[in-house]
Order: C-alpha cells, then structure tokens, then sequence
C-alpha cells in the first residue's frame, strides 16, 4: 500500500454524528487516545489509536498532539469581510451604526488592492481562531468578491461569498441598480460557484436597501442557478422593523418580503432573526430556511435576545455566527460563550456539547455541506483544529478541576479564544500553527 500521504494525528477527539440535544450519548464518538487517519486531504478513518495504528502500515507518519483536542473546522454562517476595520466602533444601534461607521468603511472596497489586503488577513484571522469555513458578505463592488475568493482560493479553504446588492438607502458610492447587480452576480456565479472550494450565495443585504426591481434580480438569480446560496438579514432591531413595513406596506411581515421574492428555501440563511413572529416561523419551517445566530453582534449592537429554545420548539434551524464587524470576535469559542450567556438571560441552557455540535456539524447541516465538512466522516474533507487545553494559565488551572468531558468542553468555551487554537488545517494541510504561548 501506498502510505506516502497518509498521515495519522493522535489526540483526543471529537466527532458529533448528530445533534446531541436529540440522541444524547450516541450523537457523538469521544476517544481521549484518538487517531484520524489522513489521506489525499481527505478523511480516512477516526478510532482508538491503540486500534488504529495496529491495523496501519508502519510507515505512516504520525503527528502527536498530546494534551490537545482535535474537532472538525470551525464553521461560521454569518460574517463580513468588509467590516474588519469596523469592529468595536461605539456607541450606535444598527441603523446609526451602519450609516456612520459601516456604510463609509465599506466604500473603500471599491479599490481591489484595498479589498485584497483586508481579505487576506480576514483569512488568516479566521484560521487562527480555527474557523475553516464562513458564509461571508462582500460589499456592493464585484471585485470585493473577486479579492475574497482569489485570497480563499490561495489557502484552499472552503467558503461561501456574494457580492451585496443594494439600490437605495444608503450612499450614493455603494448603491447599484437592478441591473448591474444582477450581472455582477451572475459573472461572479459564473466563476466562482463551484470553482474548487468556493461557493457563492446571492446577496441582497436586507429588505430596507434593495427595491422591488432588485428583489427581482435576485429572485431570477436564484431560479437560474439553484444551487447557490442566499444570504441576508432579518428581524434584528425594531428601528430597521418599522422601516420594513414602511417601505412594504403589503407584506405580512417581515419574511413575507423575502417570500414574495421566492427568496426562502434550504439553501438561504437568514442572519438574526431575533423578532420573528409564529408565522415567520412557520414560513421558515416549511421552506427549510434557517436563521443565523449571532450573540457577540446582538449584545453589542443592543438588538436583543434571539430565543434559540422557541425556535427548536418551532423546528426553525438555526446555526451559529460572529458577525463581525457588528460581531466582536472572529473566534466561535468566544461566539460561543457569548451564546451561553444569552440563553441564560432567556432561563435556558446551551449544553457544551450542543455548542461545539452547532459549531461544527449543525452549522454544516444548515449550509447544506455535511457530506464534506462537519464531521469526521470517512471521505470527508479534512478540515479539522487543534485545541489546547493549556493553552492560557487559567484555561490550565481550571481543567485540571475539570472531571467530565462536559466540564472540559464547558472551560474551553468560556475561557477559549484564539491561543486554544494549537493548529488549524485546511484538507490535511497545516494553514495556522500558534507559536508557544502560555
Ligand atoms: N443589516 C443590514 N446590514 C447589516 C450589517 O452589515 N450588519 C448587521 N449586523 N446587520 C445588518
Ligand atoms: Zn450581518
């Protein structure tokens, strides 16, 4: 047999098959001496490593990660690039916030060089922070798109991008036309979609800033390539409510605008989502949408407590994002954190094992891809992180308290950030490795 690109990795090792909330014990495989078997990028075998190695041949190379657990990659379902230098910015709710800080910062993306720089270290800041793919806004200008995937492309990781449309309300310097964004789009399609790793997702930003001629667009855009994505915002603030249903005075509410577009369906993620009625979820429900989760974004912008147990009990998928630049960290460790804290404002509870779950497998589920990322499935493509459970002083302190595996993850999350992450890797490949810090 031919070893030479079979590579073993020996840590503990995570792996969900399903959602733990559900199947409880049987969600999930846990081997605290794990092996995962490598091959061609892809996923070729995960067990007991004492079992493992026996059945491999003896040169294979094996890469010890003692003291360390290894996930699948990180999966984040809604961020913006553009919006890098946005993050912290003070003082606004969402409408105050995107015309006085956004709007202006994602002007500057006309130019590609400019578009580049920032894509490139938004890459490696996700890498760092172990995250390996991401449903990513660009900005109005086509060649931000370009920039993202080219910059995407380079380091082989699997991500979904689109080009935003937007006609009206907002500055003249980041309004197209029906028109121009529908031909935009379709040339980045073109390229793009499907182009090795990378997927695009239609785009119009939010219901406020397309009109009907636009919505249109996208609805064509969507009936001709039905694979691709779709990505907007939904529900967030009660400011950007009441402009919706002034702006459409015939939609029952706010969904009800992307449904008269035929906008919804499993493919199209809906980030926020906080003030949604029973028929928006309904509507949800039946066209297998699912909303985008994003506390760091929701406490910082004051936008309010999206309920994740009303919808499991609606059977409204959900996953979970950063929303950078509303969003204050790249890291899903900390999104995750955050995301414990506002279900305890709502008298519930986000397991840790749940947590890691969404982070990892029901995120892919969401974005359609758990045949290729998620899990550690055989033939899946091998993105996985490597986490440090010594990886700060107190991280250390606290786990050697720690009895449970729940306890361990539980610390992970609350205290994990971007120096949990040991090494992150993109189809087998090593794209992060943290220099020794403690
Ligand atoms: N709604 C419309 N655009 C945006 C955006 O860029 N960020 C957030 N958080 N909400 C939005
Ligand atoms: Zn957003």
């Amino acid at each position: 047999m031919n070893t030479q690109s079979t590579t073993v990795y020996r840590a503990a090792i995570l792996n969900f098959l399903s959602d733990p909330d559900i199947d409880g014990e049987s969600a999930y495989q846990f081997f605290q001496d794990g092996a995962l078997v490598i091959e061609h990028g892809k996923v070729k075998e995960l067990g007991e490593a004492s079992l493992v190695l026996a059945s491999l041949a003896t040169d294979v190379s094996i890469v010890n990660y003692q003291d360390h657990l290894i996930i699948p990659g990180l999966i984040d379902t809604h961020i913006h690039y553009p919006q890098v230098e946005v993050i912290a910015s003070y003082g606004e709710q969402l409408m105050d916030w995107l015309n006085n800080y956004t709007f202006p910062a994602e002007g500057q993306f006309e130019d590609k060089a400019y578009a580049s720089n920032i894509a490139n270290f938004f890459l490696d800041e996700l890498l760092k922070c172990g995250t390996t793919t991401a449903m990513v806004f660009g900005t109005v200008h086509k060649q931000s798109v370009e920039a993202f995937f080219e910059a995407s492309e380079k380091r082989n990781t699997r991500m979904i991008c689109g080009k935003v449309m937007m006609d009206r309300n907002a500055p003249e310097f980041l309004c197209d036309t029906p028109e121009s964004s529908y031909d935009d789009s379709k040339q980045l399609i073109e390229t793009w979609h499907n182009n090795g790793r990378q997927l695009y997702a239609v785009t119009p930003r939010f219901a406020i800033t397309s009109t009907h001629q636009q919505l249109q667009k996208a609805e064509q855009l969507l009936s001709e390539y039905p694979d691709v994505y779709m990505q907007t915002h939904i529900s967030e603030n009660k400011d950007e409510m009441a402009f919706v249903s002034e702006l459409f005075p015939q939609a029952k509410d706010y969904l009800d605008v992307y449904d008269q577009y035929n906008l919804l369906g499993k493919r199209s993620v809906f980030a926020h989502g906080i003030h949604l009625n029973n028929r928006e979820h309904q509507r949800l429900r039946e066209t297998e949408s699912s909303v985008s989760f994003c506390p760091t974004s929701n406490l910082f912008l004051g936008s309010g407590l999206l309920d994740i147990k009303k919808l499991e009990q609606q059977q409204v998928s959900y996953s979970v994002a950063t929303d950078v630049g509303g969003g204050t960290s790249f890291s899903m460790l900390q999104t995750l954190s955050e995301a414990y804290k506002v279900t305890q404002l709502n008298n519930n509870k986000l397991s840790p094992l749940k947590s890691l779950y969404l982070a990892t497998l029901g995120n892919a589920k969401t974005l359609q891809l758990d045949d290729k990322i998620g899990s550690f499935k055989k033939g899946n493509e091998a993105d996985f992180v490597v986490l440090d459970f010594n990886s700060t002083s107190i991280m250390s302190l606290k786990q050697k308290k720690c009895k449970t595996l729940a306890e361990k993850l539980f610390a992970m999350i609350i205290l994990g950030d971007d120096r949990a992450v040991k090494a992150t890797y993109v189809e087998g490949h090593c794209a992060h490795q943290r220099d020794a810090i403690r």
